[in-house]
């Protein structure tokens, strides 16, 4: 469903409506709730996350319950929602094509494509939200509007055909523990941690939203889907932000890193080499030395950059079955603005 500014709307007082309390209208703090508790369900959650959308739609962050004190980053660095990009930008979201939810610590990360202005071109929302007694405490947002915003890769229009697989695991599925889980999160940046993780065939990968094809510096690389990949030489981040979202139920685990790197012309364009891949990084630097000696080409010097990146990862059937790099790109020695 593709939320129009008139349905955004009729979402809040769908949203805060309910079963048991009377329209609370868009000013309306509270989520409305069955349960006499202050956790939030899978469909407290799911209301939530649907409200951030509205409410990006309506221009309009105010109407969202936010809790008296939050944290917010768009795009990596923190801004009050009423400062954000997003809620001038957004003109048209549908429901997540993405949407895991960890009930037990109160968090959830969707993902979908978004149209922003008159723009025919969409652009990759994703996020992560932290919501404790009904109200928002956190906020994670990122936007893709381009390819040097990820360094590379990207699909905005693949991007909710290739998330349907996740939304949609087989029935019979060999749920992954929390705790498998949890331990996938804390090798995910710790190539030190030698747990071995067995990769399904048809695990998918994907780099914001797109079914990555790497097509060589010279566009005579490969010209078939890169797979799934469990490297011992991953890019590693000690400080890694693990669990951030376990959904138990589809067997997602989102962990965040901060990964340096350096953008380097690759091809007409330009690529995001981490800096831990030691050896991609030298051969884009022969390959570089070559093009630079022939003479006749307008190239990009090589330059330091961070990655901040939340990585999305679905385990079942005892198997890594999916794999998501999600990537935006700042200067050089960036720190993460969360904890
Ligand atoms: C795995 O979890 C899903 C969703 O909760 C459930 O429908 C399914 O039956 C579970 N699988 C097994 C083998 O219990
Ligand atoms: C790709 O093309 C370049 C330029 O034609 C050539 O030098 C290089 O050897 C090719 N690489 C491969 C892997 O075929
Ligand atoms: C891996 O081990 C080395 C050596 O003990 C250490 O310096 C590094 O920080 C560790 N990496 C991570 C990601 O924990
Ligand atoms: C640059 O050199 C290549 C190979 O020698 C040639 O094919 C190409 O036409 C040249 N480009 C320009 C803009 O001169």
């Amino acid at each position: 469903m593709r939320l129009s500014l008139a349905t955004a709307a009729a979402a809040f007082a769908f949203a805060l409506g309910g079963v048991a309390m009377p329209v609370a209208g868009l000013a309306g703090k509270t989520i409305s709730t069955t349960t006499s508790d202050n956790s939030c369900s899978r469909e407290c959650m799911t209301t939530i996350v649907d409200q951030v959308l509205a409410s990006m739609l309506l221009h309009n962050p105010n109407i969202l319950p936010l809790a008296a004190t939050y944290y917010a980053t768009e795009n990596s660095h923190p801004a009050a929602l009423g400062m954000m990009t997003l809620w001038r930008t957004v003109t048209s979201a549908g429901s997540p094509s993405l949407l895991a939810i960890d009930t037990i610590s109160g968090s959830a990360y969707f993902s979908l494509d978004v149209t922003e202005g008159s723009e025919a071109k969409k652009s990759v929302l994703w996020a992560r939200i932290k919501v404790v007694d009904k109200q928002i405490t956190q906020l994670e947002l990122y936007v893709n509007r381009s390819r040097g915003d990820h360094g590379f890769s990207f699909s905005a229009v693949e991007l909710p055909r290739n998330y349907e697989r996740w939304m949609s695991p087989p029935a019979d599925r060999d749920n992954a523990t929390r705790a498998v889980l949890e331990s996938l999160s804390a090798a995910t940046f710790n190539p030190n941690d030698t747990i071995s993780v067995t990769v399904a065939d048809d695990c998918q990968f994907t780099e914001e939203g797109w079914s990555v094809i790497d097509p060589g510096p010279d566009g005579n690389g490969s010209t078939t889907p890169l797979g799934c990949s469990w490297r011992q030489h991953r890019p590693a981040d000690a400080d890694a932000r693990l669990n951030l979202v376990i959904d138990e139920q589809y067997g997602i685990v989102v962990t965040g890193a901060i990964i340096p790197g350096k953008i380097y012309p690759y091809g007409e364009i330009s690529a995001f080499i981490p800096n831990d891949m030691k050896e991609a990084q030298v051969q884009q630097d022969e390959w570089l030395a070559k093009k630079q000696a022939s003479g006749n080409t307008s190239l990009l010097a090589p330059t330091a950059a961070t990655g901040e990146t939340l990585q999305v990862l679905q385990f079942y059937n005892g198997k890594l079955q999916g794999q998501q790099v999600m990537l935006y790109l700042s200067g050089p020695d960036m720190k993460s603005a969360w904890p």
